[in-house]
């Protein structure tokens, strides 16, 4: 079965993309579309290699029944060519990425991950590494709303929504 791939991209990758990863995951699970997918996230610093998600973000997510657990990774030239999706927490990361870009293709794959928002007005997911807990909550609003459009999103552009019709 083919996989849709998404990669979530931030600046560190221990607070924002690992957030956005774990809340999708659990939603694609809470749905059973888990192996439909596969989801992923990096950063385009190497700061903070293979530590897990910041303690704060951790936290705040415990207290809403996440457990973020990704390991920090800097985001590599294969990831633009693998994946099928390259959404972006904000659009200093945007401009970043289309950089990394080498084909027209590869550039119409990145989004805004506020983009997907339903409920919410937000225009980035702001960064809240130097913020507080009520920084990193806003963001876990912000990633929650994102994660439900970005589903529906997904289920009409990759070929799933044909697939589990046919069930
Ligand atoms: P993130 O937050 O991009 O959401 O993971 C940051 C984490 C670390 C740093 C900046 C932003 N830093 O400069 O180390």
């Amino acid at each position: 079965m083919k996989r849709y791939k998404i990669l979530f991209i931030c600046l560190g990758n221990i607070c924002r993309s690992p957030a956005a990863e774990g809340i999708m995951l659990k939603k694609l699970g809470a749905r059973g579309l888990s192996d439909h997918f596969l989801v992923d996230s990096a950063g385009l610093l190497d700061y903070h290699a293979g530590e897990l998600p910041d303690v704060r973000m951790r936290k705040c997510g415990q207290a809403r029944s996440y457990n973020f657990n990704s390991r920090s990774r800097p985001i590599k030239p294969d990831d633009i060519t693998n994946f099928d999706m390259l959404v972006c927490m904000d659009k200093s990361i945007v401009h970043s990425v289309e950089k990394r870009c080498t084909t027209q293709t590869d550039k119409e794959k990145i989004t805004l991950m506020t983009d997907y928002c339903v409920k919410l007005n937000a225009r980035e997911v702001p960064d809240p590494y130097y913020g507080n807990t009520n920084d990193f909550n806003n963001v876990l609003d912000i990633l929650e709303d994102s994660c439900d459009g970005l589903i529906e999103k997904c289920l009409v552009i990759s070929d799933l929504c044909l697939v589990i019709c046919d069930l």
